[in-house]
This record gives C-alpha cells, sequence and structure tokens, in this order.
C-alpha cells in the first residue's frame, strides 16, 4: 500500500481519489479550506455510491476504501507521500503555486499534476526537483475511463516516467506516454472534433442532435461532440482550444461562434443546467 495525496477536491480531485483508493492505496485528500473538508469526503462517498449502485462494489468495500481516506486542509499532511498529485484548477499561476508549496513536502516521492493542456516544461520552471515532476492526465469520469496520458517534461527523470507508468497499471488503467506538445494527444484530437461539430452546427449543416446522432451511431462514440462538450464544461473546452491555439497557431482550434457565445452568457454546459442542451428543461 502506497500513500498518495490528491490535492484538489473538484471532479478531477475526488475521481483520482476514489479510482487510487480503489487500487487499494491510502489517499490524503487536500481541500482548499477547512469549509470544503466535509464536501470533499462526500463527493468520493458519492463516486463509491456508483459503483455500489452498478453493483461493482459491495457497501462494506465501500466502507472499507473510505477507511483509507483522509482529508486535510493542510497542504503538510502530504508529507511522506509516495505520490503528490495536483488537480487544482487549470490555470498557470494557480497551478505552480500548489505545486511549489506540494514540493516541500515530497520526501523521496513522485510529483505530478493533472493537466489537460498545460505545458510540463513550463510548470517545471518555477520547480526545484524538476525531475521527478510529471504530467498525469486522468479523464473524467476518472474511475471509469481507462486510458491515462503521461507527459515528460524537458528534465522528467526515466525513473520517474517508469515509476509513474508502474503506478498508472496497477490503478487497472492503460498508460500512453506522450511528448510534452500542445493538448499532448487527446485534447489535440477531441478539441479540433467538436470545434468542427460546433462550427458544422453554426454553417447550419445540421442541427446539434443529428451532429450528435452521427457520431454516436456512425462513429460509434458513447456521447456526441455536443453532449461532451457539455459534459466537460464549455468552458474547459474554449480554453482548452484557446491554449492550443496559441501555441500553435493552428486556425482549426480557435473556437467556434456557438462556442464563444455558450462561455459568454455563462452557459457551461451541465453544471450549469445549460450548454448546448438545457438540462433544465430534460428533468
Ligand atoms: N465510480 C464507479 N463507477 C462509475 C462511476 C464512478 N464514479 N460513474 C459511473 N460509473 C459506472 C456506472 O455505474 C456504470 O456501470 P455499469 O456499466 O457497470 O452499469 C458505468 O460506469 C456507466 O455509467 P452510467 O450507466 O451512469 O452512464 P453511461 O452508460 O451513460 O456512461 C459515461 C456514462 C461513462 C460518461 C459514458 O457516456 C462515456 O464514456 N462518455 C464519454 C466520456 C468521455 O469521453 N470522457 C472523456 C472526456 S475528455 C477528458 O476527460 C479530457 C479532458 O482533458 C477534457
Amino acid at each position: 500500500m502506497a500513500k498518495i495525496t490528491v490535492i484538489g477536491t473538484g471532479t478531477m480531485g475526488s475521481g483520482i481519489a476514489q479510482a487510487v483508493l480503489s487500487a487499494g492505496h491510502e489517499v490524503t485528500l487536500i481541500a482548499h479550506s477547512q469549509k470544503s473538508v466535509q464536501d470533499a469526503a462526500s463527493r468520493v462517498g458519492a463516486g463509491f455510491d456508483k459503483a455500489v449502485s452498478a453493483k461493482a462494489i459491495t457497501q462494506e468495500q465501500k466502507s472499507a476504501m473510505l477507511s483509507r481516506l483522509s482529508v486535510s486542509a493542510d497542504i503538510a499532511s502530504a508529507y511522506g507521500s509516495d505520490f503528490i498529485i495536483e488537480a487544482v484548477s487549470e490555470n498557470f499561476d494557480t497551478k505552480e503555486g500548489v505545486l511549489k508549496s506540494a514540493e516541500k513536502y515530497l520526501g523521496s516521492g513522485i510529483l505530478a499534476t493533472n493537466t489537460s493542456s498545460i505545458p510540463i516544461t513550463q510548470l517545471a520552471a518555477g520547480l526545484s526537483r524538476k525531475d521527478v515532476f510529471i504530467g498525469i492526465h486522468f479523464f473524467n469520469p476518472v474511475p471509469v475511463m481507462k486510458v491515462v496520458e503521461l507527459i515528460n517534461g524537458e528534465a522528467t527523470s526515466p525513473g520517474t516516467i517508469s515509476r509513474s507508468f508502474e503506478f498508472v497499471s496497477k490503478l487497472g488503467k492503460t498508460p500512453v506516454v506522450v511528448k510534452d506538445s500542445p493538448g499532448f494527444i487527446a485534447n489535440r484530437l477531441l478539441m479540433l472534433f467538436i470545434n468542427e461539430a460546433a462550427r458544422a452546427l453554426d454553417h447550419g449543416v445540421a442541427t446539434k442532435e443529428g451532429i450528435d446522432t452521427i457520431a454516436k451511431l456512425g462513429l460509434h462514440h458513447p456521447m456526441g461532440p455536443f453532449e461532451l462538450a457539455d459534459f466537460i464544461g464549455i468552458d474547459v473546452c474554449n480554453d482548452i482550444m484557446l491554449e492550443i491555439f496559441r501555441r500553435t497557431n493552428d486556425k482549426g482550434f480557435e473556437p467556434a461562434e456557438s462556442i464563444k457565445k455558450l462561455v459568454k452568457e455563462g452557459s457551461l454546459g451541465r453544471k450549469s443546467g445549460k450548454g448546448f442542451y438545457d438540462y433544465a428543461a430534460r428533468v
């Protein structure tokens, strides 16, 4: 059993905590404030409830897994971890600040960032332990999705890559090592796809329902591009597209008009009740 610290209690942080607990490790989850400690524990519990409902685990197994979880608002609780996985919001300054604090408690462990688009080498620049720093990109919903991108920065050591590879494999997920390049692989593919679907919609080529149906039935995707964009968050998609566009100057990543409009009006997908689809109307 390893001690793993996850910093950040949002969708990704709580999902990563659940996946790591499920693999038998001890998890320390670091919340932003004392006030959010209880919410964080409840969120992880709610994730396990889904697994209980799907009969993937029993109530007893859920209790055993949760007994290995501790939640703290003090980053010093990360001390002695084999892995510290930062999963705070996708903002360079926020991540850099958290990573700088976290590396003080690293010991002989590995420091990882869960990012969908921020360059690892750039984040490493502010750190003194660059060789043990790596990008670990989990997918949402973390307990269900079976692949993880491992992103090595310029200074990431081969030992850090191989230990991370082994750790991710033991979570029951397939690690794929990718270079530190804009959007890595997943979002390089996915954001072009979502953006192109939005452009087709903007040009009146088909309805959003029609485009989603074609992707689901014709391409065998579990969700259509608009359902998926709403699931990920329109703001998150917009930010990732802008980040890749800024770095590559590839027009394919310049957010489509409909995406810009949704972000502007605060229709950010499922989390705000409306995105490409209206979720309030669906209840
Ligand atoms: N813990 C354990 N199991 C869970 C769970 C959780 N937190 N959440 C869901 N599950 C289980 C369910 O219990 C169910 O199990 P079963 O098949 O044994 O009954 C299974 O997962 C599927 O869940 P649901 O029945 O609730 O719903 P669906 O069958 O509609 O599947 C979905 C939902 C898995 C989200 C599916 O629609 C899907 O795969 N969608 C695509 C998701 C995707 O593409 N994610 C990647 C997003 S991109 C990304 O993350 C990168 C980022 O950088 C932007």
